[in-house]
């Protein structure tokens, strides 16, 4: 089962406009960069991934944009506040408008019905004439339940990706499976995880599970999303880290975010700055781990200390 997500649809009065626009097909794609053409100004409702490579690219054809996010930091669902924040700068510097810890209460229409804008939970009307909504995914996993397979935020299924039912598999962004443990003890629960990646990944998965020896699902999770000039990578499994130690270089506009977990290092954010992500990836899949402490010290670099490990 590779059933994939679907769009979450928007639960307010409007929220069904057929002019609305939204991401996940090609046609959705080529609707938006035809709209985006001819018009002048832009909301939209997220800011998660979608919300904000949209923004970035309506801003960069000269449209006037302002982004609603529900949360009070830029993608909350998958990034560190450090990575939010800076995130936040270069959108504002680039004349983003954010309006953060805000709700859509209604999708404003004209006395012809046209789409005007959208009307804050505050109570503010942001008056514009396209409005792009991407608020998250919901997976499709009503055949699996139809079928009588467990199904919980996701299809349920295990460390080889095999349903309860010996027979059926589930992969990508509807399956719910348990997280490998990279080194620093398992994630409770099951993790879903909604990127290109895992999907390729857990397909090779499942075709040597059917084909030879099942083996467990271990790849290590990486994301990547382009924004203006920011080239924004994240490596391992950031969510529900306790410590975050980031080093911002403000010039060259390079960030790179530490999360650990327990003491082990979970995942590494970066923006514009490739080496650092490559190799955690590189140690991740090795179960290696620098020392907090490590990290800390001034002038660490992550692709060095990994050469060192190697000797
Ligand atoms: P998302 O989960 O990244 O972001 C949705 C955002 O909408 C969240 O920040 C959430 O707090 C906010 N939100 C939810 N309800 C809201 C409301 N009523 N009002 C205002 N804000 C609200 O999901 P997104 O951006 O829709 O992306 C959909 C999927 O596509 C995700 O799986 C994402 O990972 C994927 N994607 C991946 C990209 C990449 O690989 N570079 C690029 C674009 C999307």
């Amino acid at each position: 089962l590779a059933t994939g997500a679907r769009n979450r649809a928007l639960p307010v009065p409007g929220g069904d406009h057929p002019d609305l626009l939204e991401l996940r097909s090609l046609d959705h794609a080529l609707a938006v960069r035809d709209r985006l053409g001819s018009a002048g100004s832009i909301a939209i409702v997220g800011g998660g991934y979608i919300g904000l490579e949209i923004a970035a690219t309506a801003r960069g054809r000269g449209l006037e944009v302002t982004v609603v996010e529900a949360m009070d930091r830029l993608m909350p669902r998958t990034a560190s506040p450090a990575l939010s924040a800076h995130v936040e700068k270069v959108h504002r510097g680039h004349g983003v408008g954010l309006r953060l810890g805000e709700g859509v209460a209604r999708i404003a229409t004209d006395g012809d019905g046209r789409i005007a804008g959208v009307e804050t939970t505050a109570g503010d009307l942001i008056a514009a004439e396209l409005v792009l909504v991407g608020i998250g995914i919901l997976p499709n996993d009503e055949l699996a339940a139809a079928a009588g397979l467990e199904t919980d935020n996701g299809i349920v299924v295990d460390s080889c990706l095999r349903t309860a039912d010996p027979s059926i598999f589930a992969l990508g962004d509807c399956a719910a499976f348990p997280a490998p443990d990279f080194g620093g003890g398992a994630l409770p629960g099951r993790i879903r995880l909604e990127s290109v990646q895992n999907a390729v990944d857990q397909a090779k998965c499942v075709a040597r599970n059917i084909l030879a020896e099942p083996a467990p699902y271990h790849e290590v999770p990486w994301f990547w999303s382009d924004q203006f000039d920011m080239k924004i990578q994240i490596a391992g499994l950031t969510a529900g880290s306790d410590r975050q130690i980031a080093r911002l270089d403000e010039e060259k506009g390079r960030l790179t975010v530490y999360c650990f977990r327990d003491g082990r290092l979970a995942g590494v954010e970066t923006v514009s700055n490739p080496g650092d992500h490559m190799a955690c990836r590189r140690l991740m899949a090795e179960r290696l781990s620098p020392e907090p402490a490590e990290v800390e010290a001034a002038g660490f670099s992550l692709k060095t200390w990994l050469q060192a490990m190697r000797g």
